[in-house]
């Protein structure tokens, strides 16, 4: 048996050639890191839930028509995801403010804003993902106006479902990350959501009490990482079967 060939390997995946062309093997791995890969840890299981989770929202954004680069789950693992050529933007959609933007408006943890805020960030771990604006994405030739346009209206879809499910659970989107990338039909491209949508790139408060369910918890110190993950699952009815329980569930 040939050894696959590994494309690339990023903090907490690994992309490897598919079986077919155009189609790509996305590894999930154990590996946490926050603050640009300053603070490191690996976290067992984590890769598990992520895989399971990002197949479980790609798969329901895909039944609402808003199309992802998902194609099936391979193992517990892996997912085979279709190639595309990824925008070098980390696109931010924020229901409330948090992080960074607490930070650099002033505006405490929490608050409700008057409606989706959508951000840009560049792409590029050694200048630590700059926040960018529109200006910049046309100057350097990152997007063309419509796929600011597609990007957009793709975030805020992508929003309006995530919020949704999550609610469902009593759990608030507080923000999220995602990546776009082109696919080609012929002369034709267009943009579809990729990379992953997991709590490592969303910020997820109990509805009730606040707690913090994503990657915070690694980020602050706030507790154990699997446990909250396991949680958001567990809510969405996402359980690996082989994934052992770690808290009893309360059933009243
Ligand atoms: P933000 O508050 O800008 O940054 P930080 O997480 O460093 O405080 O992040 C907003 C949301 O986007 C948050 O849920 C984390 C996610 N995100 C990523 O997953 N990767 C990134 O590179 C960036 C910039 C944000």
């Amino acid at each position: 048996m040939a050894r696959r060939k590994k494309i690339y390997e990023g903090k907490a995946k690994i992309l490897y050639e598919g079986p077919e062309p155009g189609t790509i093997v996305q590894y999930f791995k154990d590996d946490a890191t926050a603050f640009n890969a300053e603070k490191k840890a690996v976290i067992e299981g984590k890769g598990v839930l992520n895989n399971r989770l990002s197949e479980f929202f790609m798969t329901g954004l895909g039944q609402i028509g808003v199309p992802n680069h998902f194609i099936k789950r391979l193992n517990m693992r892996e997912q085979l995801v279709r190639t595309v050529e990824i925008v070098p933007l980390e696109i931010i959609v924020r229901n409330y403010a948090a992080g960074t933007m607490s930070k650099r408006l002033g505006i405490d943890e929490g608050t409700q804003l008057p409606r989706p805020i959508v951000e840009y960030c560049y792409k590029d771990d050694a200048l630590g993902d700059p926040l960018v604006t529109e200006e910049h994405i046309a100057a350097f030739g990152w997007a063309s106006q419509q796929d600011m346009d597609d990007i957009l209206s793709l975030a805020l879809r992508v929003n309006d479902f995530l919020s949704g499910v999550m609610l469902a659970v009593g759990i608030r989107l507080v923000d999220f990350k995602i990546e776009v990338g082109r696919v080609f039909d012929g002369d034709f491209q267009r943009l579809i959501v990729a990379d992953e949508i997991s709590p490592d790139s969303c910020r997820l408060w109990d509805m009730e009490t606040g707690q913090k369910l994503d990657k915070d918890v690694f980020r602050r110190d706030l507790g154990d990482l699997k446990d909250a993950y396991t949680e958001v699952a567990r809510r969405l009815g996402v359980m690996p079967k082989t994934a052992p329980v770690t808290k009893p569930t309360l059933i009243n």
